[in-house]
């Protein structure tokens, strides 16, 4: 498989397999984003980011024989590891499209959803995206997007070792090196957060939020074992977490006693009309 430049995690079979681990944790969080999407057997729905297709099978088993997913990804390997997993998996259509989101096209015409699980946080300046969405696509649109935050928590696990809890540095360290390689890359690792806030600034209307945290359980742990073997790379180059100290701390988060342990991730939920 040959890996997009520009995106910073991984494009791989591996990296397929990390995200199919991932849906499993966001299985909460994406039902009740496409239930407040309120999709329609028939609806068109672009999804920005589709990777290995976890979110668009969800999205798929919600539509009719009629609907149809626009999947739109810059990794034409991520997508073709989606279209295995996806056989079988409704009756409605998936088209993938090998495209960069943030160059709005062809794909976007008709759409009646536009949705997006963990692929606005990669795009630099996201906001940007969102305003000139709003232009391009029709009223009445219905966008909705799950992103990743991984430093809201940290003031709570802060606060929980200043009072003494122990243990808890390896959750730490990964928290702090996936906000620095973003920072690093100056994608939009916040921009979750914000994101209700600036649909309001780019005029969407009935903009609702919410918030699902992720206690560190076995599946999460894990999951962050695979981010440091997929970046392990670029963690050394932007001066983060050299080879050595990665593979210590893989060591430190496997040693860790059965958790769940406290969060350090959880997911902004929001949706609106445009
Ligand atoms: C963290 S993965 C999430 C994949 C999928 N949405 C999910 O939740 O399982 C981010 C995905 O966004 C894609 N991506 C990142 N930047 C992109 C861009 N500018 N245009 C299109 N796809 C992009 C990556 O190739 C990757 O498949």
């Amino acid at each position: 498989m040959t890996d997009v430049p520009g995106y910073v995690l991984g494009q791989s079979a591996d990296a397929a397999r990390r995200l199919q681990l991932q849906d499993r944790h966001f299985a909460a969080p994406s039902e009740q984003l496409l239930d407040d999407l309120a999709l329609r057997p028939g609806d068109r729905v672009v999804e920005l980011g589709c990777g290995a297709g976890g979110l668009t099978r969800r999205i798929v088993s919600r539509l009719g024989p009629g609907g149809v997913v626009v999947a739109v990804d810059t990794s034409a390997g991520l997508q073709a590891e989606a279209a295995a997993a996806l056989a079988g998996a409704g009756p409605g259509r998936v088209e993938f499209v090998t495209a960069d989101v943030s160059q709005l096209g062809a794909w976007l015409d008709g759409a009646d959803v536009v949705v997006g699980r963990a692929v606005l946080h990669h795009v630099p300046m996201a906001e940007f995206l969102l305003g000139q969405l709003r232009a391009a696509v029709r009223p009445g649109t219905r966008l909705g997007f799950l992103e990743p935050d991984f430093r809201t928590p940290l003031a709570r696990l802060a606060y929980q070792e200043a009072t003494g809890a122990a243990g808890l540095a390896p959750l730490r360290v990964w928290a702090t090196a996936i906000n620095e390689l973003y920072l690093a890359r100056r994608i939009s690792p916040c921009v979750g957060a914000t994101l209700g806030r600036a649909a309001e600034a780019a005029g969407y209307r009935e903009v609702r939020s919410g918030w699902h945290e992720f206690p560190s359980d076995g599946a999460v742990v894990e999951n962050m074992r695979m981010f440091y073997d997929e970046v392990r790379g670029p963690l050394a180059e932007y001066g983060i977490l050299s080879a050595e100290e990665n593979a210590e701390q893989r060591k430190l988060l496997a040693a860790l006693p059965p958790g769940p342990h406290p969060g350090v991730w959880g997911m902004h939920r929001v949706t609106f009309v445009a």
